[in-house]
């Protein structure tokens, strides 16, 4: 069972407004008839699954995506009777209780389709089509008409959508994407009947390219106020609000002596005289060893973490001597999402998702 740290002052801050603010932006910035699907996979990014659906259902999103059943199912346990689709691969022996819950799943092979059992209710299924991101998806408009012919065939299956995935839609240079988005056009050109829902756009597509041929965005990262890539920033259409900050607050102040060492393997030493605090978060939350050598911050001053970072603390060297009890950000104002991906040399997603249970979530606005 997985513990939450409540009794513990280290905590993830979620900003609903920015989750609000981010979506009615893309909402306003999206053709009126396409749908905004809130990714929320991975317990939201880190995020909090049940609290962000909520939160994004009421700024206007129309159901949402996520990459596993049980996710799916979670969200139908906490009361959802949304749209949901399973982005990834349902094993067969589940599509059953897929249809009972009224969970859309993706169908990405002929295999998974030939052999699967007569349903007890209707699926709703959505192709996905491999335009090239060489993961998930049926990779010739033959293999797209073939499903159709067989579903053509079952009265338990409905083809509700179609979709599939850009690699490169995070870049300023189109060309692949390009290539894919055609290759797209085609497959969906082809189909004896369009589905209801087309659907092609992550973040940076719904961002960046128009939508209005299309019915749905599948709107994940900039939801939380990220932005999908650093260098697509300057051609972003409104301003990202992250809603994710992570903080803790010092347990320990003390001052080193010239020669001291602090934490594993005594790799860091003091030079001079000087404060250091420590910080009840540690790998084991997500503040993981790499964080070594980052630059945490007090009312916007910035100041490194030194050592070590064990499982359950780290230290900080100070500028000065500061109480017990002060509050330190480990993410969020200058010391950004962004920054701490460019420091662990990963991207921002990666930063939220390492975010452990342990650390409790608290919603604000
Ligand atoms: C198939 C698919 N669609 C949409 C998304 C959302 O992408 P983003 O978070 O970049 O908006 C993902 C996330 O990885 C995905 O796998």
């Amino acid at each position: 069972m997985a513990v939450t740290g409540w009794h513990r002052p280290t905590w993830a801050e979620v900003d609903r407004a920015a989750i609000r603010a981010n979506i009615q932006n893309e909402r306003t910035h999206l053709p009126e008839n396409v749908a905004l699907f809130a990714v929320v996979k991975a317990d939201a990014y880190g995020h909090g699954m049940v609290e962000v659906a909520k939160t994004a259902k009421e700024a206007g999103a129309k159901g949402f995506c996520v990459a596993i059943l049980d996710e799916a199912l979670a969200l139908r346990e906490a009361g959802f009777d949304d749209f949901i689709l399973v982005m990834g691969a349902v094993p067969q022996a589940f599509a059953g209780v897929a249809a009972q819950k009224r969970i859309a799943v993706t169908v990405f092979d002929i295999e998974w389709l030939t052999g699967l059992a007569p349903l007890p209710t209707n699926l709703d299924v959505h192709l996905k089509v491999d335009t090239g991101m060489g993961r998930l998806g049926l990779r010739s408009m033959e293999a797209v008409r073939e499903i159709e012919a067989e579903i053509a065939k079952r009265e338990d299956i409905t083809i509700e959508g179609i979709f599939t995935h850009f690699a490169t839609a995070d870049q300023l240079e189109t060309s692949y994407f390009e290539k894919q988005l055609a290759c797209f056009r085609e497959v969906v050109g082809s189909m004896e009947v369009r589905p209801t829902l087309v659907h092609c756009a992550n973040s940076a597509t719904a961002l960046l390219h128009e939508q209005a041929d299309f019915d749905a965005v599948r709107f994940g990262i900039s939801m939380y106020g990220l932005t999908p890539s650093p260098e697509i920033v300057p051609a972003l259409p409104f301003e990202l609000r992250p809603a994710l900050s992570l903080y803790t607050e010092m347990v320990q102040v003390k001052e080193l002596m010239p020669g001291d060492h602090v934490s594993y393997g005594a790799t860091y030493e003091a030079e001079e005289r000087e404060w250091v605090a420590t910080l009840p978060v540690g790998y084991a939350d997500g503040f993981i060893r790499a964080y070594s050598g980052f630059q945490v911050s007090v009312d916007g001053v910035l100041m490194p973490v030194i050592g070590r970072v064990c499982m359950d603390q780290c230290i900080i060297k100070l500028p000065r001597e500061y109480p017990v009890g002060t509050k330190v950000t480990l993410i969020g104002g200058p010391n950004s999402a962004d920054v701490a991906a460019s420091h662990l040399n990963t991207i921002n997603y990666e930063i939220t998702c390492l975010i452990s249970e342990r650390v409790p979530k608290k919603y604000i606005n």
